[in-house]
C-alpha cells in the first residue's frame, strides 16, 4: 500500500500519536495499521543501544560494543577513507543489532576551545568538517543505516544548552556554521537531522521555520526526517509549522492532545500534520526495507579496525632530534596513570560500554620491552602529588626516555558542562615539569579531545597526540611510539597559546543565555592567520617520521569564469626512509577584496601513501566552492570576480607552492544607491564616476563645456588636480555632490534613479 493510502486511513488521534517516540529510542507503532517501531541509537563512535534502563545521558548501560576514536580525533586523520571506514564499520553493526539508524555524527563547529561537546565535533573548520561528514554519512546510509546528522543548528557551546539564544549574523551564518551541514545534505543525502535546543537569533531551532524549511528543505533540497534533540520542543505546534517532522523522547501524549486540539480549533491545519506523518512513514518505510535480518559482527575483528583508526588519526606535534620512533632496546619510564587506565573516550550520550580497552602498558608488556611504570598523578584528582612525582622523577632519570600519558580526565569533557579553562589538571603539567626537568628526552602522549594549553610544550623532546583514540588506543600508541605506524594526522583545530588568543574569547558562553556570535567569520585560524597572531599548533600540521617534498606544480588554466571547473596538481615525493601518508592541503587566498575574507581557507586535501623514494601527482578539482563567499545581499555564495593565490603544502603555515589564477564572476551583484552611498562607490559605476568627476571640476571652476574643448594635455592637467580631491571624497555620501558643486537636489535624485535603474550590477 501506498504511503499516502495509509496516511487517508490515520484518525486525527493516530496522526498526532505518530509524531513523537515511544519512549527514549523507538519511534511510535500502531499496530493495526501495521505500523512497526523503529530503533534509533546514539554512537556517532560506537553503538549506544540500551537494553534496560534508557536515559539520553550516559547514565545508564548499554550493550558492549567497539569504541572508536571520539569525531574531534577521526577529523585529525584527514581522512575520508576512514571516516568511510567508521561508517561502514558501524553500519554493520547497526545491521547486527536491528539499528535503523544512528544519532550523528556531530557536526557543530569548534567554536571556542572550552565547547564541552567539542570531542563529538569534527573541526573549526566548515570544509573539513563537511567533506568528512558526508563521507562517515554516505558509508553508513550504503549498509542501509540511515545518519541523523546534529545539532541543527548554532549549537556550539554547552552552557545553557536547553535555553541559550546563539546570534549569528546572515553571513557566518552560512559560511561558518551551517556550511558544512548544507555540503552534507547536497552530497550525502543524510536520511534525518536533529534539530539542535537552542535559540537561533531569537526563535528555537524546533520551531524555526527559516531554518528548518526555508532553509534545509527549500534551499538545500532535503527530504529526510527532521527530528528533535531529545527534550527540545517547546511548542510542539509551533514545531510543527517549523517543520519538525519526530519529536523525541516519546512523552506523557500531552503533545499528541495540543496537536489534535491545534487542528480542531484550526490553528494548525491538517494538511501540515500530514507532511509530518508522510515524512515520519516514509522513514519508518526506509527502514524496514533496509534491514537485513541475519547480519552478525565481529567485535575483535571491529576492535582492530578502531586500532587502524587510532592509528591513521595520531597527530605527532613535536619530535626533537628525531626522538621518535624510539629504540626497542632502550630503557623506557612509563609514566601518568593514562598508560594504565586510558582516557579515550568523551562522556554523555556518545558514552560507549568498551569491549575491550587496550592499554599503553599492556600493549608494551606483551612486547617484553624493557618498561618501568611510576604513576605520576591521580587522574581523579587535580592537586599534585608530591610522592608520585618522586617516584616517577627518579624513574625518569635511571631511564634512558621517560615517555608521559597525560591530557585531560574524562570529567573534564563530557556532554552538558564547558571545560572552565584551557589547562590541564595542575598535577599532570606539574608531573610533566619535574620528569623534564630529570630527564631531556621526554615524550609526552596527549589524550584529549580538545585543544589545552601546554606550558611545558618547550620543555618536552617529542609530543604525540594521540586525541581520544578509543579502545584501540594502547596498541595504537604503541605501534606509533615504536616506528611499526607512521603517525600521519593533522590537527583539525588551532591550539591557541592561551585560551585569551581566541577569537571567541570575550563572548563565550555569553551572558544571561544569550551569545552573540561577534568574530563574525573569524573563528579558529580563520582569525588567528588574518590577525598575524603566532599559536602553539596552527590548523592542519602535523610531524612525520618521514620528509616530504612537494614540486612541479601545474594547473589546466590560469583564467577562469565562476562557472567553469580547472585543475591544479602537484608532485609529492617522500625523500625519508620510512613508509608515509602525507595529507596534502589546498588553501586559496583572495585578493583584495570587496569584502572581508581570511587570510586563507581550506578548499582540499588528500592523504596519499609514499613508500621511500616513490613519488605521487596529487590532483585537485577547482570549482565555484573553491573561490566563493557567502554574500548577505543576494543571500547566497557569491564568487568575487579576483585574482586569487592558491597554495598547497603540508599545512596551513607551510605552503611550498603557489599559482595565481583570475576568476570572473557571471553572476552579478544588484547596488541599491541611496544619498548615503559613498562617493567611492559610485565611482565605479561609469554613469556615478561621469557624474562625480563633473561636480569635482566644478570645485576647480571647470565646466564640462570648458573640459570638453580643452586639449587633452590640458585635460590631463586638470585630471591630476581633481585626483586628491577625488580621494578626500571617496567615503562621503553621495548627497556631498550637491554642496561640493552646483548640483540641485532634484539632479541628485534623478541621478540616484538613473543609477538604481541603468547599469547598477557589479560582478
Ligand atoms: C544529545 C544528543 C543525543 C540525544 C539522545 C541529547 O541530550 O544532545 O546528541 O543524540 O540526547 O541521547
Amino acid at each position: 500500500m501506498q504511503i499516502k493510502d495509509v496516511i487517508s486511513k490515520l484518525t486525527l488521534e493516530e496522526k498526532a500519536s505518530l509524531c513523537s517516540g515511544q519512549g527514549y529510542w523507538h519511534t511510535q507503532p500502531i499496530a493495526d495499521k501495521k505500523i512497526p517501531a523503529i530503533l534509533m541509537c546514539d554512537g556517532p563512535v560506537g553503538l549506544r543501544k540500551q537494553n534496560k534502563m534508557e536515559d539520553n545521558l550516559g547514565l545508564y548501560d548499554s550493550v558492549q560494543t567497539v569504541c572508536f576514536p571520539s569525531t574531534s580525533t577521526l577529523a585529525n586523520s584527514f581522512s575520508r577513507e576512514s571516516l568511510a571506514l567508521v561508517g561502514q564499520t558501524l553500519g554493520s553493526e547497526c545491521q547486527a543489532q536491528n539499528v535503523s539508524m544512528l544519532l550523528g555524527p556531530g557536526m557543530n563547529i569548534k567554536r571556542n576551545p572550552l565547547g564541552g561537546r567539542n570531542f563529538e565535533y569534527y573541526s573549526e573548520d566548515p570544509y573539513l568538517t563537511g567533506e568528512l561528514a558526508s563521507s562517515y554519512v554516505t558509508a553508513l546510509q550504503g549498509k542501509g543505516v540511515a545518519a541523523c546528522t546534529k545539532h541543527f543548528a548554532g549549537n556550539n557551546q554547552e552552557t545553557y544548552r536547553m535555553s541559550g539564544n546563539s546570534i549569528i549574523e546572515e553571513r557566518p551564518l552560512h559560511e561558518i556554521y551551517l556550511a558544512a551541514f548544507e555540503k552534507v545534505v547536497k552530497q550525502a543525502h543524510p536520511r534525518a537531522i536533529m534539530c539542535a535546543y537552542n535559540a537561533l537569533n531569537g526563535t528555537f531551532c524546533s520551531e524555526n521555520k527559516s531554518l528548518l524549511t526555508d532553509i534545509l528543505r527549500d534551499r538545500w533540497g532535503f527530504n529526510g526526517l527532521v527530528v528533535t534533540d531529545w527534550g527540545a520542543v517547546k511548542n510542539r505546534v509551533k514545531g510543527l509549522l517549523a517543520g519538525v517532522d519526530l519529536e523525541m523522547p516519546g512523552g506523557s501524549g500531552a503533545q499528541d492532545k495540543n496537536i489534535i486540539e491545534a487542528v480542531r480549533s484550526g490553528k494548525l491545519d491538517e494538511m501540515i500534520l500530514d507532511k509530518a506523518v508522510l515524512n515520519i512513514l516514509t522513514f519508518v518505510n526506509q527502514s524496514i526495507n533496509n534491514q537485513q535480518r541475519d547480519a552478525t559482527t565481529n567485535l575483535d575483528q571491529d576492535h582492530q579496525i578502531a586500532v587502524k583508526l587510532a592509528v591513521n588519526s595520531a597527530v605527532l606535534m613535536k619530535n626533537n632530534n628525531n626522538l621518535l620512533p624510539l629504540n626497542r632496546d632502550k630503557q623506557l619510564a612509563f609514566i601518568g596513570e593514562f598508560a594504565e587506565k586510558p582516557r579515550y573516550q568523551g562522556g554523555g550520550s556518545s558514552h560507549v560500554n568498551s569491549y575491550h580497552v587496550d592499554t599503553a602498558l599492556n600493549w608494551a608488556r606483551s612486547q617484553h620491552l624493557n618498561i618501568n611504570y611510576a604513576q605520576g598523578y591521580d587522574q581523579d584528582k587535580i592537586t599534585p602529588n608530591s610522592a608520585l612525582i618522586e617516584e616517577a622523577v627518579s624513574l625518569a632519570k635511571k631511564s634512558d626516555v621517560a615517555i608521559i600519558f597525560a591530557g585531560l580526565p574524562e570529567s573534564f569533557e563530557s556532554e552538558g558542562a564547558d571545560r572552565q579553562s584551557m589547562a590541564m589538571p595542575e598535577n599532570q603539567d606539574a608531573l610533566i615539569m619535574a620528569v623534564t626537568e630529570a630527564q631531556p628526552n621526554t615524550v609526552v602522549v596527549l589524550h584529549t579531545g580538545s585543544a589545552v594549553e601546554m606550558p611545558w610544550q618547550n620543555n618536552v623532546a617529542a609530543i604525540l597526540n594521540m586525541g581520544l583514540a578509543g579502545e584501540g588506543v594502547g596498541s595504537a600508541t604503541g605501534k606509533l611510539l615504536f616506528g611499526e605506524n607512521n603517525p600521519s594526522g593533522r590537527l583539525s583545530e588551532t591550539y591557541p597559546y592561551h585560551l585569551e588568543d581566541s577569537p571567541s574569547f570575550l563572548n563565550f558562553p555569553g551572558e544571561e543565555g544569550t551569545v552573540h556570535y561577534r568574530e563574525n567569520i573569524f573563528v579558529g585560524y580563520r582569525y588567528y592567520d588574518k590577525k598575524k597572531l603566532s599559536v602553539a599548533f596552527p590548523f592542519g600540521s602535523g610531524l612525520s617520521y618521514t620528509n616530504f617534498t612537494y614540486s612541479n606544480l601545474q594547473t589546466s588554466s590560469t583564467t577562469i569564469k565562476d562557472t567553469d571547473q580547472a585543475t591544479i596538481s602537484c608532485l609529492v615525493k617522500n625523500e625519508g626512509n620510512y613508509t608515509g601518508q602525507e595529507v596534502v592541503q589546498l588553501y586559496v587566498e583572495p585578493g583584495e577584496s570587496a569584502v572581508l575574507r581570511p587570510q586563507r581557507e581550506l578548499k582540499n586535501f588528500t592523504k596519499v601513501l609514499l613508500q621511500p623514494g616513490e613519488c605521487k601527482r596529487v590532483s585537485f578539482t577547482l570549482d565555484k566552492e573553491t573561490f566563493a563567499y557567502y554574500n548577505d545581499q543576494i543571500h547566497n555564495w557569491h564568487v568575487e570576480s579576483n585574482s586569487y593565490t592558491l597554495s598547497i603544502g603540508p599545512t596551513s603555515h607551510n605552503l611550498p607552492l603557489s599559482v595565481n589564477i583570475q576568476v570572473t564572476s557571471t553572476v552579478p551583484i544588484p547596488i541599491h544607491y541611496t544619498s548615503f552611498t559613498a562617493i567611492g562607490k559610485v565611482v565605479k559605476n561609469p554613469l556615478g564616476k561621469k557624474v562625480v568627476l563633473e561636480t569635482l571640476r566644478e570645485v576647480l571652476h571647470v565646466t564640462s563645456k570648458q573640459y570638453q574643448e580643452s586639449s587633452t594635455s590640458d585635460q590631463k592637467k586638470i585630471d591630476q588636480q581633481c585626483e586628491p580631491i577625488l580621494q578626500s571624497a571617496l567615503t562621503m555620501p553621495l548627497s556631498s555632490l550637491v554642496s561640493l558643486g552646483s548640483m540641485k537636489s532634484s539632479d541628485l535624485s534623478q541621478l540616484i534613479t538613473n543609477l538604481n535603474t541603468k547599469s547598477s550590477l557589479k560582478k
